[in-house]
């Protein structure tokens, strides 16, 4: 059976002591609160990933994530982050190739499988992002640039390598906006992606393969996300800021 992820993404936010207090708040509420299956992550900015591991470290309904690592094993790269440092201060996930970061770093899909390949080597699970613009859905070219972006950035893998890999499908129209990808939209979308998975692979291994929807989630519309057949999860970003609407999509989820 595929795991159910809920991953909060703080983006760019949160002090040390803001993320410390936040992620207690969470845990707190989970264990007294919530009895369901899914695995819920904290994917704080990398300076508070030690911190943060040290807290979660008894609730196991708790992991940890990055969103962001190097292609690089190690050396002279100012400023970037290794998978194998991500790896020692706890990390068992990373996201690779949020439209942030296609968008404002000029992240390209064989940039991207590299750190993909990267993230592997080090035992990390790869959270992959892929999603249309506005502007290609609106020109009906979203199964299109879904197809490139998954074959670019995960097609090079091996059978094994894939089922360590979340997919995360997140519209670039529905991310911040308040706009939510409708459910039949996102489900389409969903078992499109598990049929890409199933073409290249199996379709025993693509039924294992979590894939998350994210793009305005709230507590107000997670359920009716969660109750359909290929989303197994979400991506939350401005709903993870609060410990209270992070934990009602979790419990969200059976
Ligand atoms: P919002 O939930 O704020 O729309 O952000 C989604 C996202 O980008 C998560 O990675």
């Amino acid at each position: 059976m595929r795991k159910k992820i809920i991953a909060g993404n703080w983006k760019m936010n949160k002090s040390l002591e803001e993320g410390m207090g936040l992620v207690s708040e969470i845990s707190n509420m989970l264990k007294d609160e919530y009895k369901g299956s899914a695995q819920a992550l904290i994917i704080p900015p990398f300076i508070h990933l030690n911190a943060i591991s040290k807290l979660i470290a008894d609730n196991p309904k708790l992991g940890l994530g990055a969103q962001n690592c190097s292609n690089h094993k190690s050396g002279a790269y100012t400023g970037e982050v290794s998978v194998d440092m991500l790896k020692s201060c706890g990390c068992s996930y990373v996201i690779i190739g949020h439209s942030e970061r296609r968008e404002y770093f000029n992240e390209h899909n064989a940039w991207l499988a590299q750190k993909v390949d990267a993230a592997l080597a080090a035992n990390l699970s790869p959270i992959y992002c892929c999603g249309e613009t506005l502007t290609e859905r609106e020109e009906n070219k979203h199964f299109e640039v879904l197809e490139k972006q998954i074959s670019e950035g995960l097609f090079h893998l091996d059978k094994i390598q894939i089922q360590q890999v979340v997919i995360a499908y997140e519209p670039v129209w529905a991310i911040g906006t308040g706009k939510t990808a409708s459910t039949a939209q996102a489900q389409e979308i969903h078992a499109f992606i598990r049929s890409l998975l199933a073409n290249k692979y199996s379709p025993e291994i693509a039924q294992e393969i979590t894939i998350q929807y994210g793009g305005s989630v709230k507590p107000e519309n997670a359920a009716e996300l969660f109750a359909a057949a290929d989303i197994d999860g979400a991506l939350v970003g401005g709903a993870a800021l609060q410990s209270r609407s992070f934990v009602e999509i979790v419990k969200a989820m059976a």
